[in-house]
C-alpha cells in the first residue's frame, strides 16, 4: 500500500513558544550534556517521567561519566536499574560506553549516524541525543510524536509500521528550526506527554496547536492514531517461595537469555501448587519442611506475558546448594530482584529484618 503522510501546517513557532512557557522542570533538562541526555532518553523508553526521576539522579551519582559506566560491575549496574524493567537497556548502556571509550575517545560522537552505530541506540535515541545535546537538526520520532503528528495531519495511516515513522521523520525534517532542534523535539514530546494525551484523551481546549490541527478541525483527534490491535498476553501461573534459614533467604539466578535474563529471583516453579505439592517440590530440592505458610496471590504484567503468582513462606533447617543463600545486607547491596517479585520480596525483607 503506497501512501503518503498528509501535509501538516508549520506549527514550529507556536509549539516553541508554548514549550518556553510550559516545559516541565526535569533533572536532565538543566544540564543537557550528551551523557545526561543519553541516559535519560534510554531510561524514558517505555517508562514514565515520574518513575525515571529518582533512578536518573541515583544513576548519575553512582556513574557520573562514560568512563565509570564502561567499567561498572554487572551487579552494580543491575542494582541501579532494579525495578525499571527492560534490563537489556542497561546492559546496552555499558556496552555502548565501552565502545565510546575505545573508538570515540570517551565522548559520545556529535553525529546522528555515528550515534546510531552504538548498542541500544536506534533512530529515536540518536535523534534525541543529536538534537538535544548537540543541536543537530534531526527528528526524534517516538510514540508521543507519532500520535501528535497523526492528529495534526488527521492521518489515517497505521503508525505501527516503519513506513509511517519514516514519513513523519521526513515531515519533521522540513519543519525543525535549525537553531532550536532540541527544544523543537522536546516540545513535541512534551505536548504528547501533557496535552495531546493517548487513549482518546487529547486536551485540545488547552492546546497551542489547536488552530493548525486537522484532527481537531474534523472532530476525529480522539480516534487517532490508528494502530495495530494489541495481541493477547500469554498467562503463566507460578508458585514463588520465600525460603528462610538462619537469617538468610534463598535466591536463584535466572537463565542468561530470555525474560529478565541473568537477574536474581525468588525460587519459583511453574503452576499454582497447593501446599502438599509445594512441600514435595521443596523436598526435591533437599528442603525438608513440615508446613508452608500461604502468602496470597500477586500478578505482574510484562509486554508479552502475565505472571499470576501464588507464594509460600517456609522456614528451612537446611541451606542446600540448589539455591543462593543471602543475608538482607547482601541482597540490598548486590542482588537485583525484578519488581515482578515485589509483593514477595517486600515480605521477605520484613521477615529478614525481624530476624536481625
Ligand atoms: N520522553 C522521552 N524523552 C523525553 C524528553 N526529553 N522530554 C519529555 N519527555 C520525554
Ligand atoms: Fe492534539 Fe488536540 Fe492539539 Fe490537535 S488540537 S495537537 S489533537 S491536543
Amino acid at each position: 500500500m503506497e501512501t503518503i503522510f498528509p501535509p501538516v501546517a508549520d506549527f514550529s513557532a507556536p509549539l516553541l513558544h508554548w514549550y518556553q512557557e510550559n516545559a516541565r522542570i526535569l533533572p536532565w533538562r538543566d544540564k543537557p550534556t550528551p551523557y545526561r541526555v543519553w541516559i535519560s532518553e534510554i531510561m524514558l523508553q517505555q517508562t514514565r517521567v515520574e518513575a525515571v526521576k529518582p533512578y536518573f539522579e541515583r544513576f548519575l551519582n553512582a556513574l557520573p561519566d562514560i568512563a565509570s559506566l564502561s567499567v561498572v560491575s554487572d551487579e552494580q549496574l543491575m542494582k541501579l536499574w532494579e525495578g525499571l524493567g527492560y534490563y537489556s537497556r542497561a546492559r546496552n548502556l555499558k556496552k555502548a560506553a565501552q565502545v565510546v571509550m575505545q573508538d570515540f575517545g570517551g565522548s559520545l560522537p556529535a553525529s546522528f549516524e555515528l550515534l546510531k552505530t552504538l548498542p541500544g541506540i536506534g533512530p529515536y535515541t540518536a535523534g534525541a541525543v543529536a538534537s538535544i545535546a548537540f543541536g543537530i537538526p534531526v527528528p526524534a520520532v517516538d510514540g508521543n510524536v507519532l500520535r501528535v503528528l497523526s492528529r495534526l495531519a488527521a492521518s489515517p495511516e497505521n503508525v505501527s509500521g516503519a513506513k509511517v515513522k519514516k514519513a513523519v521523520g521526513d515531515v519533521l525534517s522540513r519543519l525543525i528550526p535549525p537553531a532550536h532542534a532540541g527544544d523543537f523535539n522536546q516540545a513535541l514530546m512534551e505536548l504528547g506527554a501533557t496535552v495531546c494525551l493517548p487513549n482518546g484523551m487529547p486536551k485540545c481546549e488547552v492546546c497551542p496547536l489547536q488552530k493548525l490541527c486537522e484532527g481537531y478541525a474534523r472532530g476525529i483527534a480522539h480516534t487517532l492514531p490508528v494502530k495495530d490491535g494489541k495481541k493477547k498476553r500469554r498467562i503463566e501461573q507460578k508458585t514463588v517461595f520465600i525460603l528462610l534459614s538462619d537469617g538468610k533467604a534463598a535466591l536463584s539466578r535466572r537463565p542468561p537469555h530470555g525474560l529478565l535474563a541473568g537477574l536474581f529471583e525468588l525460587p519459583n516453579v511453574d503452576g499454582a501448587l497447593d501446599e502438599p505439592s509445594a512441600l514435595a517440590w521443596l523436598a526435591a530440592h533437599s528442603i525438608d519442611a513440615r508446613s508452608a505458610i500461604p502468602l496470597g496471590a500477586s500478578k505482574h504484567i510484562f509486554t508479552h506475558v502475565e505472571w499470576h503468582m501464588t507464594g509460600y513462606l517456609v522456614q528451612s533447617a537446611q541451606q542446600p546448594e540448589d539455591f543462593l543463600w543471602r543475608s538482607l545486607p547482601q541482597i540490598e547491596k548486590d542482588c537485583a530482584l525484578p519488581s515482578a517479585f515485589r509483593f514477595y520480596t517486600k515480605i521477605l525483607c520484613e521477615e529478614l529484618r525481624m530476624m536481625v
